[in-house]
């Protein structure tokens, strides 16, 4: 068989040569040209005069000052302060191609947003600098700024430009009103410049003993090479050679959102309000998703207009888990149907248009009703929820003690329940050597939350897990138990069963830690009332 499909029969070869002239005639025209094949646009210069006249004029006055940037100005200092006499470099990032000529939505690297202040998808290619004010090694006095911000974006083109009406990536007419200069300025309360011109501002006094450079590496490809062909023509350190200088750019970048200032914690509050809102529309669904083949989806569908519509859009992609599929810690296929008995594990957050999200884990009994074998599980878990709310309230508690706290009350119930093996006590499971427990929780209880779903990601354990807790820290709690239905270790009752509680608090000035989840149903009553007072049954 392999044999005569390889050898090419008469006919074969007479299609190839005539398929082989075919290209031959194309060959002028690159695969990566052939996109703009399916329309084309008039270039002759009548219609050029045409597309360029005519329109109304802009907005003649600047926009307001963002909310954020009095607040991202100081997050800047503080970031320039770890690194005087060095260029710092955070790309916003590139747009993403999905296929062929169609990107992916914009969101912008949260190092950028972070620190620029921007929010929704500000800006493609646009790259904030912060250029040193100071000479290498000179000593800065407190309260001395450091560096000047300076962003570099490609400002809105002429509308009597070629780029407003034909560039499909950038021009106004496709994409929608573009800023300019000024209005960035006007924004960010930021000097901008022309990206055009940020090439020539990387390598300026760029040398080892001129200016070091540091940029954001991961953010956007095509920056770091740039900034590392500026380094290794200014004779530094470069590529590999370069990746610790960058990675602790990321480090202190990451470690500088540990704690959120106050306009951070109104956004999570309103991310968190957004959510439950957004909760309150998937329970309104569920009897559209009892009658669906593919229910899960129905319910990840309400949710997701709601964050869409309210919100920027979605934190993270939404998991609605029905019956045992809530087993499956990322289950975001939601291609399941949703069964009157079940329980369905929602797990979704509302990012604001700021770009901070909410992360919350409600499960939810179909029908409106627990069975008794859903209750149990799920005060199991609230208790370990409870318990790990009450730790993070003991003073001196450390990231990580929020953990062993829940850690503590599932290790007692499997104990209660005879899960744990033979001649194993709950003490004997929670010792690092143990750890049977996990079997049924394999993941963590906590993590921060904020521009990024798992927050601080690049921070140094000690200034995280091993960290005591500080006021503008936002994290979750979030311990479950789940069974799945093939767990042989589990009883039968209990298969399919899998509860996640999920909420986020924040630590206040006093050191007292509250839920910003407050406003929602936590308890079984309290959830059963939500969903019976969102949904009629019969
Ligand atoms: N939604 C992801 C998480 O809870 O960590
Ligand atoms: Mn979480
Ligand atoms: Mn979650």
């Amino acid at each position: 068989m392999m044999t005569e499909t390889n050898s090419p029969s008469g006919s074969d070869a007479a299609t190839r040569t005539s398929i082989d002239q075919v290209s031959a005639d194309q060959a002028d025209q690159s695969l990566a040209e052939r996109g703009s094949n399916r329309s084309r646009q008039p270039s002759n210069q009548a219609f050029r005069d045409f597309m360029g006249a005519g329109w109304g004029p802009r907005p003649a006055e600047p926009p307001a000052l963002l909310e954020s940037a009095p607040w991202a100005a100081k997050r800047r200092e503080a970031l320039g302060a770890l690194f005087p006499g060095e260029r710092l470099v955070v790309p916003a990032g590139p747009l993403r191609v999905r296929n062929n000529d169609c990107d992916y939505r914009f969101r912008p690297h949260s190092a950028f947003a972070h620190l620029a202040g921007t929010g929704t998808d500000f800006e493609p290619d646009a790259v904030l600098v912060l250029e040193p004010l100071t000479a290498p090694g000179q000593e800065v006095a407190e309260g001395v700024a450091t560096h000047e911000a300076v962003i570099y974006f490609r400002p809105r083109a002429s509308r009597s430009s070629r780029e407003f009406y034909a560039d499909t990536r950038y021009g106004e007419l496709w994409v929608g009103v573009r800023p300019s200069i000024e209005e960035v300025e006007a924004l960010t309360g930021i000097r901008c410049a022309h990206i055009d011109s940020f090439g020539d501002a990387l390598a300026k006094d760029a040398g080892v003993d001129g200016v070091q450079l540091r940029v954001i590496a991961e953010a956007d490809q095509a920056v770091t090479a740039q900034v590392d062909q500026v380094r290794q023509a200014a004779g530094l350190a470069a590529g590999q050679e370069a990746r610790r200088v960058d990675d602790r750019l990321a480090e202190a970048a990451s470690e500088l959102r540990l704690r959120k200032d106050p306009y951070e914690v109104e956004q999570m509050q309103a991310a968190v309000d957004a959510t439950k809102a957004g909760f309150e529309e998937l329970i309104r669904s569920i009897p559209r998703a009892t009658g669906h083949w593919r229910g899960e989806r129905v319910l990840e569908g309400a949710f997701g207009a709601h964050a869409r519509e309210e919100g920027n859009g979605l934190g993270y992609d939404t998991i609605a888990a029905a019956g045992n599929h809530a087993n499956t810690l990322h289950w975001i296929n939601n291609d399941g149907a949703v069964r009157p008995g079940d329980l369905v594990l929602v797990d979704a957050g509302v990012e604001v248009d700021s770009l901070y999200t909410a992360d919350v884990t409600r499960t939810i009994p179909v029908d409106g009703r627990f069975s008794p074998p859903q209750r149990r599980v799920y005060e199991a878990v609230l208790a370990a929820a409870d318990a790990a709310f009450a730790r993070a309230n003991e003073p001196g508690c450390c990231f990580k003690d929020v953990h062993t706290a829940a850690m503590e009350v599932i290790a007692a119930r499997l104990e209660e329940w005879g899960l744990l093996p033979e001649g194993v006590t709950a003490a004997d499971s929670l010792a690092p050597t143990g750890q049977y427990h996990r079997r049924w929780m394999v993941h963590g209880t906590s993590h921060h939350l904020g521009l990024d779903v798992h927050d601080c990601a690049q921070a140094r354990r000690e200034m995280a897990m091993d960290a005591l807790l500080e006021p503008g820290m936002v994290f979750t709690i979030e311990p479950g138990l789940y069974f799945r239905a093939d767990d042989l270790k589990a009883p039968e009752e209990l298969r399919g069963i899998g509860v996640r509680i999920e909420d986020d608090v924040v630590v206040r000035e006093d050191g007292r830690v509250e839920y910003l989840t407050a406003a929602f149903p936590r308890t079984a009553d309290e959830v059963e009332a939500w969903v019976s007072g969102l949904i009629a049954h019969d």
